[in-house]
């Protein structure tokens, strides 16, 4: 039987409280219904900002899990301790 994914990780950075312009184009041009998302991006100061609630509008037959923001400092643990809040498994 033919394996399909079902976990899709989308990275980007803040650019005006949002995904940047060709992220948000890469969610539009493809079908994610049913599908699980985990978001993250980079940031100068402002987080998640408007990401996740953007990407749950885009892609409101989803699941989204919480993302994580990273800026230049972050140590691999945080985003270890992340993957871990979220229970996702390595494959
Ligand atoms: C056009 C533009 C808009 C940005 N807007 C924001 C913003 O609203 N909030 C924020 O925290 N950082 C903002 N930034 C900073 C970027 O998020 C940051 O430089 C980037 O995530 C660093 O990652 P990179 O080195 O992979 O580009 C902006 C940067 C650019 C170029």
């Amino acid at each position: 039987m033919k394996k399909y994914i079902q976990t899709i990780f989308i990275g980007s950075p803040n650019w005006f409280k949002t995904l940047a312009p060709p992220v948000m184009s890469f969610l539009r041009q493809h079908n994610f219904i049913g599908k699980t998302i985990i978001h993250f991006c980079t940031h100068g100061g402002g987080g998640l900002g408007e990401i996740g609630n953007d990407i749950a509008k885009e892609c409101s037959k989803s699941r989204i899990l919480p993302g994580i923001a990273v800026n230049g400092t972050v140590q691999s643990k945080e985003v270890r301790n992340w993957l871990e809040a979220i229970e996702y498994k390595f494959q």
